[in-house]
């Protein structure tokens, strides 16, 4: 996925972020007003200087752009967002569950990444991601985080690959279980056996069997989410792959239990049509597989899909199937008024989530949202902003982690390293709300 900021990309709207894209046009322009990027023989004295009073402008620009987030949570918890001046300036800005201290944020991240002192490159696109990433574990940790989701392909481990004994994301998800935090693996891979789930997550389950330092319920709160919302696996110290599944009556939310078989399959249908119409017309090396709840598109053998296709591919089938659900909405509406009745006004379309993969396609039954909600009610009801996922597909076609939006707050990061870091800060920051 690191090519995929690829400047032709980047210009089309559909894969830009507007909130972070709006943030970065405000930087710009004390970046442009106050660095100097013909000083570069100048001294070491007003460089610094410079270096400062950027520092300053920026800071009270994310002051206000704070400020701005208070207003908008006002008017979206008074029920009238369409009052919210973010709203206007960002139409696409979704609901805030915490405040996010933007401005202390920054200049945590400034410290870090010497943002201020730069006078060739304007504040980027990753620099505003890290600072809201900062602001958001900073408002978690204010309103103390109950549960954390993670995204496993990119964010804990690279793409296709395992979760090894190595990986130094494993010593502190065992923290945060140590800190009584709730931990759910929110993966898109979907396997019905716990036996694939172990392959792939093995290092962290050993470690956590393992572990002298938690006690039984704390390594019950570790829960496997898997196939975005589709298989519920409880840690299980007894079973021979650390893995009990859960049966769905135990665990679908009431809205869940009311997806039919039926519908759930047609759709599965209509999903697989369309991309084995994709293989065809674009001639992608790639095959089908069909799951109970998934049907995705996986390159054969050596090959790979460019990014291109994959995009097309997500986009056209998201296309279809949108389309079938609004004919089937219209048709239900039709029949309803011609006296069919409350029956046909029950159906509610069975929700999916197609995203490229990075290597593939895939199309699942729910998406993320519905995985991070299944979570929160699995432990007892924890309401959003005491939930965090972290995740890296935020703006790729489909975007499974953008989901979790919906239901929580996020982290987006770019690879594991990132997540890594991202759990360091947030232990730093318990640890200094402790003393
Ligand atoms: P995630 O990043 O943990 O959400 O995992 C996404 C990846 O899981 C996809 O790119 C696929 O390579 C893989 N995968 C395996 N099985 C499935 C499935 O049933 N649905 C979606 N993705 C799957
Ligand atoms: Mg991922």
């Amino acid at each position: 996925m690191t090519t995929r900021y690829r400047v032709e990309y980047a210009l089309k709207t559909h894969r830009r972020d507007q909130f972070i894209e709006w943030i970065k046009g405000l930087l710009a322009v004390p970046f442009v007003l106050y660095s100097q990027p013909t000083g570069v023989f100048a001294d070491g004295d007003s460089i610094s200087k410079v270096g400062e009073e950027a520092h300053r402008r920026y800071a009270e620009i994310m002051r206000d752009i704070e400020l701005m987030i208070d207003d908008h949570i006002m008017h979206q918890n008074q029920d009238d967002p369409l009052l919210s001046k973010l709203r206007m300036l960002v139409p696409t800005a979704g609901p805030f569950f915490t405040r996010l201290p933007l401005e202390a944020a920054f200049k945590y991240q400034d410290r870090k990444r010497h943002i201020s002192s730069r006078r060739y490159v304007a504040p980027s696109f990753n620099d505003v991601r890290l600072v809201l990433n900062s602001a958001q574990l900073m408002a978690v940790n204010n309103g103390a985080l109950q549960l954390a989701t993670f995204d496993g392909d990119v964010t804990l481990y690279d793409d296709g690959e395992s979760l090894l004994t190595s990986n130094p994301v494993i010593p502190r998800i065992l923290d945060l279980l140590k800190k009584n935090i709730k931990v759910g693996i929110v993966t898109a891979a979907g396997y019905t056996a716990a036996e694939r789930y172990y392959e792939r997550l093995h290092g962290l389950l050993d470690a956590i069997a393992g572990s002298t330092d938690l006690d039984t319920t704390q390594r019950q709160n570790l829960i496997i989410m898997g196939g975005e919302a589709n298989y519920l696996f409880e840690f299980s110290a007894s079973s021979r792959w650390l893995l009990e599944p859960v049966p769905r009556e135990r665990w679908l939310t009431p809205e869940m239990s009311k997806w039919s078989e039926a519908d759930i399959t047609a759709l599965l249908d209509l999903a697989e049509a369309a991309l084995r119409d994709c293989i065809r017309t674009m001639r992608l090396p790639a095959e089908v597989i069909r799951k109970d709840r998934a049907v995705g598109i996986i390159p054969l053998s050596e090959a790979r899909i460019s990014r291109e296709s994959l995009e097309e591919t997500v986009l056209v089938v998201q296309r279809i199937l949108e389309l079938e659900q609004q004919r089937q909405k219209q048709h239900q509406r039709r029949t309803s008024v011609m006296g069919g009745g409350a029956a046909s006004l029950t159906g509610r379309p069975v929700p999916f989530c197609a995203f490229n993969g990075g290597r593939d396609v895939f199309v699942d039954i729910g998406d993320k949202s519905w995985g991070v909600a299944v979570c929160q009610q699995w432990f007892g009801g924890i309401r959003p902003e005491g939930t965090l996922h972290v995740g890296d597909q935020f703006l790729s076609a489909g975007s499974n982690d953008f989901k979790a939006r919906s239901v929580g707050t996020t982290a987006w990061i770019a690879n594991p390293a990132e997540t890594v870091e991202l759990l360091d800060e947030l232990a730093d920051l318990m640890q200094k709300k402790l003393e």
